[in-house]
């Protein structure tokens, strides 16, 4: 691993940076200027479908299944690592940087996983309706296909997967900061939460959900940058 890779390696281990109120304004005003990328046919048909099943408003229960479904790359991808080292374990030291890839995807759920353990907490002390089929058997069965599909875009051809979960990053950013612009209220409500020792503490519900939207930015870079890298170093 050259230089630049094993900086890039850690900065994922370590997760995207936690920025200060006046970064995650800028963070979101970046993001809002800035055009969508044109989605890919994949991409497109999951959030159409999101748009039907959910409707077009955006609310926490939305967006709880957008973090259900935005674990589940990294999942697919830890996996076919994982069996790409039972296949080449004898040759320990490319087994070595494919494992480094293996820690790089858990690293990418867990921060995920925050996200989704802050809304979730979130709709339960708002006590926001969380029908048992919308809210939790579809997410199931959206997330069950969406592992499938990027397991075999990924042994397919990796960059593919790649692609795909860029196209669903790049929609969760938009989509956080746009949520952030229609709360003004948010501003002022704080953000308290089971999860603030883990995932960070900030002044306000806004500034959380700003973050997270950068969080999701840091994770289309990151899937975007993979496409120069070697499938298995
Ligand atoms: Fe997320
Ligand atoms: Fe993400």
């Amino acid at each position: 691993m050259s230089d630049p890779q094993r900086l890039q390696h850690l900065a994922i281990l370590a997760g995207p940076p936690k920025l200060s109120h006046d970064e995650l304004l800028a963070a979101q005003k970046e993001t809002l200027d800035r055009p969508r990328r044109p989605y890919g046919r994949a991409a497109s048909l999951l959030f159409n479908a999101l748009d039907t099943v959910y409707g077009r408003e955006r609310t926490l229960g939305k967006f709880k299944v957008l973090e259900l479904v935005a674990r589940v790359p990294y999942q697919s991808w830890e996996q076919v690592a994982y069996v790409a080292i039972t296949h080449i374990h004898e040759k320990t030291g490319m087994a070595r940087r494919i494992y480094e890839r293996v820690a790089e995807s858990r690293a990418q759920q867990d921060n995920e996983q925050w996200h989704l353990l802050i809304i979730q907490e979130m709709i339960d002390n708002a006590r926001l309706e969380d029908g048992r089929i919308k809210f939790f058997w579809i997410p199931q069965m959206l997330a069950w296909g969406y592992y499938q599909l990027s397991w075999f875009l990924f042994v397919l051809r990796p960059d593919w997967s790649y692609l795909l979960n860029a196209d669903f990053e790049d929609h969760a950013e938009h989509e956080y900061m746009e949520l952030v612009a229609e709360h003004p209220e948010w501003e002022h409500t704080p953000f308290i939460s089971e999860f603030a020792d883990d995932y960070g503490h900030f002044d306000s519900r806004a500034d959380l959900f700003r973050q997270i939207g950068h969080d999701e930015r840091v994770h289309k870079i990151e899937s975007l940058n993979r496409l120069k890298r070697p499938r298995f170093p």
